[in-house]
């Protein structure tokens, strides 16, 4: 069936909103002390209309003094124009011109908060001026990112800018990939990296500046790290010397950067003892907005029309999508109609955007579109502010993203599940702007008016919704704890108490909520506190091969089985030899081992092949081979041999995980449903399990799904009698 392009999607006769700074702008117009490029400092004044209190201007008078005391850095980093165009594109930048006045603003104060408009160059400009100008001395500037993709793309950008190779002066750091080396002054990494160097540097003395970047999207690290860093530049920046140590081995001061895409500046502001707020205009041109006249059921389907839609109708120009998974059906569906195109038509050249794609694929998306072609960028909330794509004309928004929720918070259990979930109104702004970055602009909201008008306003910090366990535990290892901490948002006791419950039937914690040296172990894993236990555990019972081979693929960023709906039986019937009579874990297990053998005999091309042929993602296989060798890494640390297997004897496996997994169980009831051992929910083991249509007597699971039951995913059988052997609270359940 092709894609009806000429249908009635949109209601056109509906009066459009628009904003920008065009002719057709609704929005108040910007105050005239704005200049587009340059600052004001003062109070924000948000992208997208929302005036804050009075402005308040201040000149600059463009000086150009030393900074420190200190002659420009980038002799010392011997700057390598890589070609004239990136240098040229970077002088273009809506920043550049405000270049000096904001080097003097974040060397006159320790803490600045920027709010600037996305594509104005903060992320990529401001750590190289402060490298220029000498300001960040001789520490590295760590620049903070929510997202994995954003860390990798914009080391790239910038070492291109550079003209070097990420992992010399530019590098980054994210969970299971780093690349930084001795040269590294500039590193892009995520938030969790940074929270995570906590450990071993409590004042992060390689650092003498913190940029967090992204900070409006509230993810429990960054809010972790800001409340972090306010303890830190006590203790680095005081005058009176808190350490006792000589003035000579002082740690130099640190400086705080806090970005932002949206507002909320005055809430960093108030939080940092009213930081000095800085805003950065970007280039904004109007964006006309389009909304569906009724809701859409499917947004697949209907992103898919909407794209030919614009394909058939509209001038050259590149469309980006904002979906919040099915990226590649989605891909495989437009490439499948863009072939049945008539010959005279543009082409169609689809660039997906997410996490688990490989690197060099996510850079495609900044390569120039080539000459009669069209780009269509598949994304999901990567591109609403961490990374500006050029050249989007259109804005095509399913007003859906995957969002972080921790969905039995006061009972505890499981980790936290990403939900398909509607956005929020900044959101949707956001959305649409990425239109207007170039030019006239043209956003096709995949929801109604009305839809956009009962959206929340903004999102939630994650602080407040997502599992605290797993920070809990790192904050333990600080010395420090959750309700002591100086938090922009303080979580409520219920989850506080649940996360210490969690701790302590892991044993990472004692009664008296101290951290034992278990918990410490734990620590030292990039993993869930549930599944470092279950690679602990496995000292004990000899099997830490096999149990690092199945947590290795639980971690990955993708899924193991690939789930397409017109073929579910075929891939359930190819997959069917890899089914262990014991579950989910050892099935994996089966898969892991299967591919590790086809990877010794075969070619790239065949292994490649082989996972088709059974519905596998070989992305995540990769993926998690990697991560299994990041996690040897870390079991040589703390003495844990992880050669050591205990072959085809499958007990000492699921005991293991079911260490970690102790607040994922439950016990078959009369009615052949399960009751969860720490709740009072009833569960059913979800229709994708290998266990499906068993029934028995205990059964440990990875996840609960909500839909219109509650679902076991990622589930093992396991005997009652090994509860017996752990903490009181299970054993009287069982
Ligand atoms: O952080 P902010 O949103 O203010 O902007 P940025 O990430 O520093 O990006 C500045 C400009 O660099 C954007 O307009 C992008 O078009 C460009 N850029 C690029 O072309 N390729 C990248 N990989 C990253 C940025
Ligand atoms: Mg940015």
């Amino acid at each position: 069936k092709a894609p009806h392009v000429n249908g009635k999607h949109f209601d056109k006769s509906k009066k459009y909103t628009s904003f920008g700074d065009g002719s057709d702008d609704e929005r108040p117009r910007k105050t005239p002390l704005v200049l587009n490029g340059s600052l004001t400092n003062g109070k924000a004044h948000g992208p997208n209309g929302q005036r804050h209190k009075k402005p308040r201007p201040s000149r600059f008078n463009g000086q150009n003094g030393l900074v420190n005391g200190q002659q420009d850095g980038s002799s010392k980093t011997s700057l390598k124009p890589s070609s004239i165009a990136l240098q040229a594109q970077r002088k273009s930048l809506p920043i550049a011109k405000g270049r000096q006045a904001l080097i003097d603003e974040i060397n006159k104060h320790d803490i600045t908060v920027l709010l600037g408009e996305t594509g104005s160059g903060k992320t990529t400009q401001i750590p190289q001026y402060l490298l220029e100008s000498g300001l960040a001395g001789t520490g590295i500037i760590a620049v903070t990112q929510p997202r994995k993709v954003a860390a990798t793309s914009l080391a790239e950008r910038v070492a291109a800018e550079r003209g070097t190779l990420v992992g010399k002066l530019v590098g980054y750091s994210v969970r299971f990939d780093e690349r930084v080396g001795p040269d590294t002054r500039i590193k892009y990494m995520t938030d969790g990296m940074i929270v995570r160097e906590l450990l071993s540097d409590r004042l992060l003395s390689n650092y003498s500046v913190v940029i967090v970047d992204e900070a409006h999207e509230r993810t429990l690290r960054t809010d972790l790290l800001m409340a972090s860093l306010k303890r830190i530049q006590r203790e680095r920046n005081s005058p009176t010397d808190l350490k006792g140590k000589s003035s000579a081995n002082r740690l130099n001061p640190l400086k705080i950067i806090i970005m932002s895409a949206t507002l909320d500046a005055e809430k960093f502001s108030t939080f940092y003892e009213n930081a000095k707020i800085i805003y950065i205009k970007g280039r904004q041109h109007p964006v006309k907005i389009f909304h569906t006249a009724q809701g859409q059921q499917d947004y697949g389907d209907s992103a898919m029309r909407t794209f030919f839609q614009i394909h058939t109708d509209r001038p050259p120009g590149d469309v980006l999508i904002f979906l919040p998974e099915d990226i590649e059906s989605l891909q495989k569906s437009i490439q499948v109609f863009a072939k049945r195109l008539p010959q005279d038509k543009m082409e169609v050249l689809i660039c997906p955007m997410y996490a688990a794609q490989a690197p060099i694929e996510n850079a495609k998306v900044f390569h120039p579109t080539p000459p009669r072609t069209r780009k269509c960028i598949l994304a999901t909330n990567i591109a609403e502010t961490s990374l500006t794509i050029p050249g989007v004309k259109y804005v095509i928004d399913t007003g859906k993203c995957k969002e972080k929720r921790y969905l039995t918070r006061d009972t505890g259990g499981g980790f936290d599940a990403l939900l398909t979930t509607d956005i929020t109104k900044s959101s949707a702004m956001q959305r649409a702007g990425r239109a207007g970055r170039e030019g006239t602009g043209f956003c096709f909201r995949l929801y109604t008016e009305e839809a956009y008008s009962k959206m929340e306003l903004s999102t939630q910090p994650e602080i407040l919704r997502c599992s605290l366990v797993s920070s809990l535990l790192q904050l333990k290892c600080l010395g420090e704890d959750l309700d002591e901490l100086e938090l922009m948002d303080k979580p409520d006791d219920i989850a506080i108490i649940s996360a210490y419950k969690s701790l302590w039937l892991l044993d990472a914690i004692n009664k008296n909520k101290e951290i034992t040296p278990l918990g410490h172990e734990m620590a030292h894993f990039p993993l869930e506190p549930a599944y470092a236990r279950a690679v602990i555990a496995s000292k004990e019972y000899g099997c830490t091969s096999e149990v690092l081979d199945i947590i290795s693929i639980l971690s990955s960023s993708s899924k193991l089985f690939l789930d397409i709906s017109e073929q579910r039986e075929a891939a359930a019937e190819a997959r069917l030899k890899f089914k262990h009579s014991s579950g989910d874990h050892l099935t994996i297990l089966n898969v892991v081992r299967a591919y590790h053998d086809i990877s010794q005999s075969e070619a790239k091309a065949a292994r490649k092949d082989w996972c088709r042929k059974h519905f596998l993602n070989e992305r995540t296989l990769l993926e998690a081979n990697n991560i299994r060798e990041q996690l040897r890494r870390v079991c040589s640390r703390l003495h844990i041999d992880y050669n050591t297997t205990c072959r085809d004897d499958e007990q000492p496996i699921i005991r293991s995980i079911a260490h970690g997994l102790v607040q994922n169980s439950a016990f078959i009831q009369p009615d052949g449903s399960y009751k969860q051992s720490m709740a009072q929910s009833l569960v059913k083991i979800h229709p994708s399990s290998s266990l499906c249509d068993k029934k028995v007597e205990a059964i440990i699971y990875d996840e609960l799904i909500y839909t219109n039951q509650i679902y076991a995913r990622g589930v093992s059988s396991i005997h009652k009698s090994f509860f017996a052997t752990l903490g009181t609270l299970i054993q009287r359940q069982a």
